[in-house]
């Protein structure tokens, strides 16, 4: 059980997972070309935090990226395991808590796939905190960020005034290519926006 009283292994265990979309989720399609051409420099890293078993991590590794895919759930850690051959890879997954877990190297990007709606809202500087800590300078945050109307969570609403607070301007450049994914549970969506570590 997280701070947000959910066990999040549970739920992977009986199938409760409304989130999975089973295919990549829209704005990654959409930003593929940025990921390409991030990855051009045949050294990229990626991290991708409550990365559950999404398939984007495999995607990133198919571009060059070198991947570190990192969740508390066991089940998630066990698919993304499997699906990157971590054994046999450069790839990296790990069995932690976004908001304690330290990389030994700086990335060149994040996609932050909905866990930033999964943890308690009283969690989310620190893992702003710790999403700053672990890019390079330069580097680039993929963000989706929760819409929902449902008042408690997870999903928990990020606000876009409180991202900005989050996320703010003298730390982050914003960009201004924002893409909408429906979600799989109705009436949620996710916001997609690129922000560069400054
Ligand atoms: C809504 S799911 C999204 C999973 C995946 N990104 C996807 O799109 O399918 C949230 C994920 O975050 C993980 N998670 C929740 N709190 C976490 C925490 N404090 N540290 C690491 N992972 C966490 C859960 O186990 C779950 O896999």
């Amino acid at each position: 059980m997280n701070e947000a009283g959910v066990d999040w292994e549970s739920l992977y265990r009986s199938q409760t997972t409304g989130w999975e979309r089973g295919e990549l989720n829209p704005a990654f399609s959409h930003w593929s070309d940025t990921f390409k051409q991030l990855a051009a420099s045949g050294s990229a890293s990626v991290i991708v935090p409550g990365c559950g078993r999404s398939p984007e991590p495999i995607v990133f590794a198919d571009y060059g990226y070198r991947v570190t895919a990192l969740d508390i759930a066991e089940s998630a850690i066990a698919f993304q395991e499997r699906a990157l051959g971590v054994a046999q890879s450069r790839h990296c997954v790990e069995h932690a808590d976004v908001c304690e877990w330290r990389p030994e190297q700086h990335a060149d990007l994040v996609y932050e796939q909905t866990c930033l709606c999964a943890i308690n809202p009283d969690k989310r500087a620190a893992y702003a905190e710790a999403l700053y800590r672990w890019l390079k300078p330069g580097g680039v945050l993929a963000a989706l960020f929760m819409q929902t109307s449902i008042k408690d969570g997870p999903p928990f609403h990020c606000a876009i005034d409180e991202m900005y607070e989050l996320f703010p301007d003298q730390r982050w450049e914003w960009g201004s290519d924002t893409v909408t994914s429906p979600h799989p549970v109705a009436e949620i969506s996710e916001l997609g926006i690129l922000l560069t570590r400054r």
